[in-house]
């Protein structure tokens, strides 16, 4: 038994997110974080609403509602969608609580007083036509780096080089496309990532496990040399945390607030303060997870997040956590996820292009998409989700793999013998055989789920469900009976049995269809399975069940057709 810390990259506010968002982070942090806590471990597993910076206080004008009570609104609307989708945090924060603004301004205030902290008179984008400045992601223009011409003022989505709104070759407003921008003068705070380059090459160059798409990345950007550029900290917004150095006020930084990608991390630690107070828990409580000197430093940290967030948590947050000179727990290991494609083109939130998790739920049940993107998670390259995939992969490994078989042997089973597990007959070689298999399957399973190795876990379970069919395939308990019931009975308990183990182990991926399962079974009280052998006599002899309803259906040809022809479009 360990302790783990798992975070999941905190989603923009602005807007329901679609299922490569998912995908890359808050679902396979959720896979793991059920697994973990299924192997017996205590979990921390958190998440929030990144709510600060321009696209809230754009998205709360357009839907004309005062910023504070958008995001209130919006928070709602996700945390909604997480349960939906079963995501299993013990806290969904928001990155505007009182937590986080207090943390936010305390590390600033250590990070001045660690001198890591200096003032720069600086050249901001002023939009004559949008009568503002216009910060990071509202200006568009050509990537200095690589070319792309819809390069964001924040960072490039193309190549994720980090950048200011003025490298932007010609730029224009993303918010009228106006081009008459005029670079005015302005004072901002700068955080001196340049001075922990050497800490922070070490500490990377440490972390000899970590997935080759974080290392690379993050080392990209590092080696550069301009990776660790000084970054600006602060912004020009109303809507944001205010800039203080702790409790005190920063002189000439009245007005000013936080830049978004330096209090969002930051929320990570602040959340655990909020799980901590819903739930009427003492400081020392959330600190033994995240401070080193309380507690923290048997705790093992995994962060989870899309390859565009690579640089911000292995150069920014830990600049940000080291510096403070403090105790704070750094993370341990980071995975990191390619994007998923929609259809033969990007999924995109602005251009409404792909599903959007409500609409995923409103079409299918929250297993059907969990056991498809995480078996199709894109982990070594990008992935892409097509309609026919979808439909073969539910068809196949849900409703005639798994659910099939739970429904077969627990009616055949109703027919013959009653709905309680027979006793009749003596397991022989092939029963021998099968516990063999599904020892060495299952061992295969748990070391992937380990590694969080997200698709080679899924070909794994995949695998052990298979092996069930083929050995009831092989058994044939329908002919069997015929000439020997016993033989028969024991084949059955043996498959009655193979469904509460797959219940149980499959309980990470398609948690609803293993809750349904185990309670056909009589068998809510489900501990991780010691060894294949152990599982497979469990239910012993004369213990009731039900038969369940059914657990995945068939997705038909002209449902496929018509969701396809449905979400082709964009979304209005
Ligand atoms: N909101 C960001 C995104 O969706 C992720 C923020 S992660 C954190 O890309 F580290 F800042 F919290
Ligand atoms: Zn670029």
């Amino acid at each position: 038994m360990a302790r783990h810390l798992i975070t999941s990259a905190i989603p923009y506010i602005n807007g329901i997110k679609h299922l490569g968002n998912l995908v890359g982070s808050q679902l396979p942090a959720d896979l793991y974080a059920r697994y973990l806590r299924a192997r017996g471990n205590e979990v921390m597993f958190l998440c929030a609403t990144d709510e600060h910076g321009t696209p809230a206080e754009l998205a709360a004008a357009k839907a004309g509602k005062p910023v504070a009570d958008y995001c209130k609104e919006m928070h709602a609307v996700q945390a909604e969608i997480a349960k939906g989708f079963r995501l299993s945090f013990d806290h969904f924060g928001r990155s505007s609580s009182p937590q986080n603004h207090r943390l936010t301004q305390h590390l600033a205030g250590r990070l001045a007083e660690a001198g890591l902290i200096r003032e720069v008179s600086e050249k901001q984008v002023y939009s004559h036509a949008d009568k503002r400045f216009l910060p990071d992601r509202y200006i568009e223009g050509t990537c200095p780096n690589c070319g792309y011409d819809k390069a964001r003022g924040d960072q490039c989505e193309n190549c994720t080089k980090q950048l200011d709104p003025t490298d932007l070759i010609d730029p224009r407003s993303a918010i009228s496309g106006s081009t008459d921008l005029e670079v005015r003068e302005t004072k901002h705070l700068y955080l001196r990532q340049s001075d922990m380059r050497g800490k922070l090459q070490d500490w990377i160059d440490s972390k000899t496990d970590w997935p080759i798409l974080t290392t690379s990345i993050a080392k990209k950007w590092l080696n550069d040399g301009d990776g660790l550029q000084d970054r600006g900290i602060t912004r020009d917004l109303d809507w944001g945390i205010p800039v203080k150095k702790g409790e005190e006020d920063w002189p000439g930084m009245e007005g000013k607030v936080f830049y978004v990608w330096f209090d969002a991390p930051i929320e990570y630690i602040a959340c655990a303060g909020e799980w901590a107070e819903a739930h009427g828990k003492t400081d020392a409580d959330w600190e033994r997870w995240w401070r080193t000197d309380r507690g923290a430093d048997d705790v093992r940290y995994t962060q989870f997040m899309g390859k565009d967030n690579v640089p911000f948590h292995t150069l920014s947050f830990p600049a940000t956590i080291l510096g403070s000179g403090e105790d704070w727990k750094l993370v341990d290991y980071i995975k990191s996820f390619n994007y998923l494609n929609y259809d033969g083109g990007q999924f995109s939130t602005s251009q409404g292009r792909g599903v959007f998790m409500d609409q995923a739920l409103e079409i299918l049940p929250a297993d059907y998409w969990r056991w498809w993107l995480l078996s199709h998670a894109p982990e070594s390259s990008d992935a892409e989700f097509t309609w026919e995939n979808f439909q073969g992969s539910v068809n196949k490994d849900l409703a005639d793999v798994l659910g099939n078989f739970a429904s077969r042997v627990t009616k055949f089973c109703r027919s013959k013998f009653g709905e309680a597990v027979p006793e009749e007959g003596t397991p022989g070689d092939r029963e021998a055989q099968l516990i063999a298999d599904l020892e060495k399957g299952l061992r295969v399973y748990e070391r992937h789920m380990d590694a969080i190795e997200v698709r080679k876990s899924a070909a794994a379970l995949r695998g052990l469900w298979v092996l069930g069919n083929e050995y009831l395939q092989d058994a044939a308990p329908w002919a069997t009976f015929k000439e020997d019931p016993a033989a028969a009975a024991m084949q059955i308990r043996m498959a009655l049995n193979l469904i509460r183990f797959y219940a149980i182990i499959s309980s990470p991926f398609i948690p609803d269809a293993a809750a349904q399962l185990l309670a056909a079974m009589h068998s809510e009280k489900a501990d991780w399975p010691e060894s294949a052998e152990s599982a497979l006599v469990a239910l012993p002899a004369g213990h009731a069940f039900t038969v369940p309803d059914v657990t995945f259906r068939k997705i038909s040809d002209d449902e496929r057709a018509c969701w396809q022809e449905q979400f082709a479009g964009v979304r209005t």
